[in-house]
C-alpha cells in the first residue's frame, strides 16, 4: 500500500480541495483528457486478455527479445515497471527479455540494438499515439527491416505489434497496410498518463509480470484518490508541493533508496515536468538515487542554493535478504554491524538523511511503499497521475497539453530537408553559423 506523509498548510488543503473538485468534476482545462481516470476499473478484459496473449503466443513460439519501440509517455512508464520489478542483474526473467529503442536518435544506440537481436528470436511492439513521432518511426523503419529480412513479411507480421491511436496517424495506416495486430491508446488518455493501456500493459505482460495486479493496485488508489477528504493522498501531497513552490522551492526532487526506483523517477520527471511546465510556471522535477547520489550531489542538496524540496519514494520492505556479516580482523572497523540487515542500513542512512536536509533548509515529504511489486506500482502509478492533475490546477495549468514539444521538432525538420520546412531553414541555418 502506498501512503504519503506531508504537513501542508490548511490554506493549501483547500486550494487542493476546489481542484480536486475541477478534475473530478471533469471541468477544467484538458478536460477531453481525462479517461486515464477511469483505466484502472474500466479496462476491458479483452484488453488485459490481449496482451497476456501476445505474450503467450510469442513466448511459446521461442521469441528471446522483445524491442519496445516509443518515446516519452510511449515508454517510460512500462521502462519504469521493468526496471522495478526486474532483477537488477537480468537473472530469473520471467517472461521474454524486453528492450526498449526509438527514445533517441543516436546511430550507435540503434546499431547495437541490431548487434544485440540478430542472433536472437526477435519481436518488436512500436507503439505511438500520434504515429508520426519521429524517434519510434526511425527506429522502428530499422527494426522493421532487421525482422522481414529474417523472418519474411507474412511472418513478420505476426511478430509486430501497434500500439496507436484508433484511426489516426501513420502508424495506423501502416499497420493496416502490413496486417500487424494493433492496440489503441484511447483519444482522451495522452502519452504521459497512458502507462495502464496497452502501452504500459503490453510490455509489462511480455516480461512476464501481473497485469491485472497493476491495475488493481491502481484501482484501489484511484478509489482512495477519489474522496473528497484530507485525506486523499494524491490532495495532500498536490497542496504541499503547491505550497513549497509559493514559498520559494522551485525545484522539486524525487529521491529513492532503492536503484530499482530509477525509472520511476524518470517516468515521475515527464509527468510532472510536461503537465506543469508551461506559461512561465511550474516546480522544475529532478530525481536522484540514495545514497548513490549522496556522493555526487549530496554536497549541494546540503548547502547549495535554498530552492529545493525533496519527495521521498521510501520503500517499507525489502524484496530480498542479506544480513552483514562478522569480519575477525575488523580492519574498516564495521563490526558493530555485524547481524545487520544491509536494509536497515540502508532505512538509517534515508533516515540520516532526513534529518540532515532539514536541518540544512530543504523540507520533505514521504511517499512510503509497502514493497516493489505489480499491485503497489499499479498504486503508485495512479496516486502520482492523481496528484499531478490536482497539483497543475492549483498551479492555473492545462496539465495535458504540451505546447513547448513542439518548438525543437520544427527546426529539426527543417534542417532535415522536410518539404514543407524550406522557408525556416535557411534562417535557422544562419542562426547557427
Ligand atoms: O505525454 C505526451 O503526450 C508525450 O510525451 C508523448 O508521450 C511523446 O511525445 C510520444 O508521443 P507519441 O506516443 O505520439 O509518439
Amino acid at each position: 500500500m502506498v501512503n504519503v506523509n506531508f504537513k501542508p498548510s490548511k490554506a493549501y488543503i483547500e486550494k487542493a480541495l476546489n481542484a480536486f473538485g475541477t478534475l473530478q468534476g471533469r471541468q477544467g482545462r484538458g478536460n477531453d483528457f481525462l479517461g486515464w481516470l477511469d483505466l484502472p476499473s474500466d479496462t476491458p478484459e479483452s484488453i488485459v486478455k490481449g496482451c497476456e496473449d501476445i505474450a503467450k503466443e510469442w513466448k511459446d513460439k521461442g521469441v528471446q527479445v522483445a524491442v519496445v519501440i516509443g518515446i516519452g509517455g510511449s515508454y517510460l512508464g512500462a521502462k519504469a515497471a521493468l526496471e522495478a520489478l526486474s532483477h537488477s542483474f537480468g537473472l530469473n526473467e520471467k517472461g521474454i527479455h524486453v528492450v526498449f529503442a526509438g527514445f533517441n536518435l543516436s546511430e550507435e544506440y540503434h546499431a547495437e540494438l541490431i548487434d544485440y537481436i540478430q542472433d536472437k528470436s526477435v519481436a518488436a511492439v512500436v507503439i505511438s499515439k500520434s504515429g508520426t513521432t519521429t524517434e519510434p518511426a526511425v527506429a522502428f523503419r530499422v527494426v522493421k527491416e532487421h525482422i522481414e529480412e529474417r523472418y519474411g513479411k507474412s511472418e513478420a507480421a505476426s511478430r509486430i505489434v501497434a500500439v496507436t491511436d484508433k484511426a489516426r496517424g501513420a502508424l495506423k495506416s501502416l499497420s493496416d497496410q502490413e496486417g500487424y495486430r494493433t492496440f489503441v491508446i484511447p483519444d482522451n488518455v495522452g502519452g504521459r498518463f497512458s502507462v495502464l493501456t496497452p502501452v504500459g500493459l503490453l510490455p509489462i505482460a511480455l516480461a512476464g509480470y501481473d497485469i491485472r495486479a497493476l491495475l488493481k493496485g491502481a484501482a484501489a488508489m484511484a478509489r482512495r484518490c477519489s474522496e473528497r477528504s484530507e485525506e486523499n493522498p494524491a490532495l495532500i501531497y498536490a497542496a504541499a508541493r503547491n505550497e513549497h513552490y509559493d514559498a520559494g522551492k522551485k525545484v522539486e526532487i524525487l529521491v529513492n533508496f532503492n536503484p530499482k526506483l530509477q525509472y520511476v523517477g524518470e517516468w515521475w520527471k515527464q509527468l510532472f515536468g510536461e503537465s506543469e511546465g508551461k506559461e512561465g510556471k511550474g516546480i522544475f522535477p529532478a530525481s536522484v538515487n540514495f545514497t548513490t547520489d549522496l556522493h555526487s550531489m549530496g554536497q549541494y542538496i546540503q548547502e547549495g542554493e535554498r530552492m529545493l524540496f525533496e519527495t521521498v519514494i521510501s520503500v517499507e520492505n525489502a524484496g530480498r535478504e542479506l544480513v552483514i556479516t562478522n569480519d575477525p580482523q575488523n580492519l574498516d572497523g564495521l563490526n558493530f554491524l555485524t547481524g545487520m540487515h544491509l536494509e536497515h542500513c540502508n532505512k538509517m542512512a534515508e533516515a540520516g538523511t532526513r534529518l540532515a536536509h532539514l536541518d540544512g533548509g530543504v523540507p520533505q515529504g514521504r511517499v512510503t511503499v509497502d514493497r516493489i511489486d505489480e499491485y503497489n506500482l499499479g498504486e503508485l502509478f495512479m496516486f502520482f497521475e492523481e496528484a499531478c492533475g490536482i497539483s497543475a490546477y492549483v498551479l492555473g495549468v492545462n496539465p495535458f497539453d504540451q505546447p513547448g514539444v513542439e518548438a525543437y521538432k520544427k527546426n529539426m525538420f527543417a534542417l532535415l530537408g522536410k518539404p514543407g520546412y524550406e522557408a525556416q531553414a535557411e534562417a535557422i541555418r544562419k542562426r547557427l553559423e
